[in-house]
């Protein structure tokens, strides 16, 4: 297909869109790998903020935060998400500690949930809470290949949070959902001497089939929005 007629899906945030050539892929599967509090849970949400103010349907699985929680956040952000709630923003909060439960009810039940509310952005928020349930690295593989390709039929663009491994923070927790995913954001920190605070950048580390930017930019977070500095150099 032709590089014009691929249709995109903007997450939302300003500059990151621009490093994605645009936005996500419609019906791609991405990921953001990040350490705990690099704001995965804040781009999740911008996604689905833009989605909604787009008119889309969207569904937020979590399997961390509650559901008062994310709007509460969403509702500091002054996006007022009250009126979307249960007609085009579905929360499923799945209780991670339950292995079968919340397998089970995410493989079985979330092609009739998409079907039902006819949703077009999924988050799931984090991903390695899950890919955590599984007793082996062989089990881990298999499922989350096949759980992958269950979501790759739906034809909705889904975005997936993982925490990194502890003693890698360019890795997720199990070294796997970057090899599954098409597209791939690394959040992470820069501490050093020369800083005089720490620093939070991004990387678009892969995006199948598409052009994408390979440069380190830094982001901050503030009240209202993220902001990615795409014109500014780290280096
Ligand atoms: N109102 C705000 N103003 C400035 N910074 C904020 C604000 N709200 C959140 N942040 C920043 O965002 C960070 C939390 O972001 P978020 O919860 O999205 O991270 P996360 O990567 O999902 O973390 P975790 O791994 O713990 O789930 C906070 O640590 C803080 O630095
Ligand atoms: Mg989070």
């Amino acid at each position: 297909m032709p590089h014009t007629e691929v249709e995109r899906v903007r997450m939302g945030i300003d500059g990151l869109d621009e490093m994605l050539s645009g936005g996500l892929i419609r019906g791609t599967i991405a990921a953001i790998v990040g350490t705990y509090g690099t704001g995965k849970t804040t781009f999740a949400l911008h996604f689905i903020w833009e989605g909604l103010t787009r008119g889309e349907n969207v569904i937020y699985i979590s399997l961390e935060e509650s559901e008062e929680s994310i709007v509460r956040y969403m509702i500091e952000k002054d996006w007022d998400v009250e009126p979307y709630r249960n007609t085009s923003f579905f929360v499923l909060k799945l209780d991670p500690t339950n292995f079968n439960l919340s397998i089970n009810s995410i493989r079985n039940e979330l092609p009739s949930l998409i079907r039902k509310f006819t949703a077009t952005r999924i988050v799931f928020d984090p991903i390695s809470l899950f890919e955590d349930l599984f007793e082996s690295d062989s089990a881990r593989r298999y499922e989350m290949f096949r759980f992958v390709e269950m979501l790759r039929d739906q034809r909705c663009t889904m975005l997936m949070t993982s925490e990194t491994d502890r003693d890698n923070p360019y890795s997720s927790r199990h070294n796997l959902i970057e090899y599954l995913v098409d597209t791939v954001i690394l959040l992470r920190y820069i501490r050093s001497d020369e800083l005089t605070r720490v620093r939070l950048v991004l990387e678009v580390v892969k995006m199948r089939s598409s052009a994408h930017s390979r440069e380190i930019k830094p982001y901050e977070i503030t009240g209202d929005r993220v902001q990615v500095y795409s014109q500014a150099n780290l280096f």
